[in-house]
């Protein structure tokens, strides 16, 4: 049963809880989510709020799946957790490898299990100069990642993340990360250097800029690159569709590896298993979490292409790949994985997640009217709305408006939750939102606009 809304709980949180991004200024008014069912979260108060971010981008079956729990406590139950290290395994993890090969990219047979997305990036990079160092490439270290990338934030992943407010308090970064321009085809200036009479796409022109920093950087010293599919929390930007395989044929032709970061994408959100299908071409390494056990467990991991997981498996004695977690392949987390797979596969949700994902751009569409609404985006069931000063010049608010934040509070009051990313609202809700939701979440959107901005 839910508790009152008490002001003395939030006490006790500023008293002794560090948050994520911790603002204690946040906590006074903070929900403490007691409950949730489907698409809906309910706070201290009772009340309920549509989850239009899906926890953070990772329910993607909703909440309140009394299936997954009971998946993780007959697996607790019959064993908690046994070592996973070489010369150990666990049912589960055996079971969820072998599923996984079945439903990732045809070339990516093998997989490494992590507890979130920021360990499975740290697995990929750390991966990737393994994988050089042995092709006597020992010089091949750097990374290309990408403005408005977002990767996680332990050193090498925050490193990796092309955010930049994610930096300062922390530096020095770990060497050897560099970024590129995202392809954003709201916001993407062509390079000053493009030649006169320039006849390439805007999508070769963003793909090209990786080009240009290996030649940049000597190709003999660039291990990979890295990117989200669909950049999630750098604001749902999605690319054009000429971009990724122009960047797998870069990659190719440079000799570095392709990295994807599948941590918001992977497991059917984009409305394909995996994001980069739809761009007809696979990764080298792809990182995944979240979507895996739909939040319900804390789980991740890399697949691996088979020239890397056969370079992982011959490696000499004294070249053994030294990378592990104590919770790697943990037998619950796997357990919860398979059972959500289960439903995933057994309620067709991925092509459901592209159904409702179509529903609820047409519906943003309708904003798009009005005198503040720049740009509105999408891909499945991620999409994102920017709220621009001036439509004309694409100029942001002066961030002291905090308009982004009026917003937010704005779709609160109305019974809608989500992150921002200043003034770019997200919505990436669970694949099993009802056509009513969607549009409600529409609706909300639009009045709080209008709250807020005027009509
Ligand atoms: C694309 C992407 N990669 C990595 C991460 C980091 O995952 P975690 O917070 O589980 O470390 C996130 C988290 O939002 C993400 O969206």
């Amino acid at each position: 049963m839910n508790q009152p809304a008490t002001s003395a709980e939030l006490k006790r949180d500023l008293a002794h809880l560090i948050h994520p991004l911790q603002r204690p200024a946040a906590q006074t008014g903070a929900h403490v989510w007691v409950s949730g069912c489907g698409a809906t979260l309910v706070d201290q108060s009772g009340r309920e709020f549509i989850d239009a971010l899906s926890g953070l981008w990772n329910v993607v079956v909703g909440h309140g799946r009394g299936e997954l729990a009971d998946a993780a406590a007959r697996q607790m139950r019959e064993l908690a957790f046994a070592t996973n290290y070489a010369g150990s395994s666990n049912r589960p993890a055996i079971e969820l490898a072998e599923r996984l090969s079945t439903i990732c990219y045809p070339s990516i047979k093998k997989f490494f299990f992590t507890s979130g997305g920021a360990e499975s990036n740290e697995s990929a990079f750390k991966t990737a100069r393994f994988f050089w160092r042995l092709q006597g490439k020992p010089d091949k270290i750097k990374i290309i990642g990408r403005r408005w990338g977002y990767h996680g934030t332990t050193m090498a992943a925050m490193s990796a993340t092309g955010i930049a407010s994610y930096w300062p308090m922390f530096e020095p970064r770990v060497p050897g990360f560099l970024h590129i321009e995202s392809p954003y085809p709201y916001r993407f200036q062509p390079p000053a250097d493009a030649p006169a009479g320039d006849r390439r796409t805007q999508g070769e022109q963003a793909a090209d800029l990786l080009a240009a920093a290996i030649e940049r950087e000597g190709p003999g010293t660039v291990a990979a690159f890295l990117g989200e599919p669909v950049q999630g929390a750098g604001g749902v930007i999605v690319p054009q569709d000429d971009y990724w395989p122009r960047i797998r044929a870069i990659c190719d032709r440079y000799d570095i590896l392709l990295l994807a970061d599948e941590v918001i994408t992977g497991f059917g959100r984009t409305g394909a298993w995996f994001g980069l299908s739809r761009y007809g071409i696979e990764p080298d390494i792809l990182s995944f979490a979240k979507g895996i056990t739909s939040g319900y467990f804390p789980l991740g991991g890399i697949g691996v292409s088979q020239r890397i997981a056969q370079a992982i498996d011959d490696a000499p004695n004294e070249s053994t790949w030294m990378h592990a977690f104590t919770y790697s392949g943990h037998p619950v987390g796997c357990a919860v994985a398979l059972a959500n797979l289960d439903i995933i596969e057994r309620e067709g949700l991925v092509a459901r997640a592209g159904e409702m994902g179509a529903r609820l751009l047409r519906g943003l569409e309708t904003l798009r009217s009005h005198k503040h609404v720049g740009d509105v985006r999408g891909l499945g069931l991620m999409a994102a709305v920017e709220l621009v000063a001036d439509k004309q010049t694409k100029a942001e608010f002066p961030p002291a408006e905090n308009v982004g934040q009026r917003i937010h509070a704005a779709t609160q009051e109305r019974g809608m939750f989500t992150r921002m990313r200043g003034d770019v609202y997200n919505l990436a809700p669970p694949f099993i939102t009802s056509e009513a939701q969607i549009d409600r979440m529409v609706e909300i959107l639009g009045e709080s606009i209008e709250a807020v901005l005027g009509r």
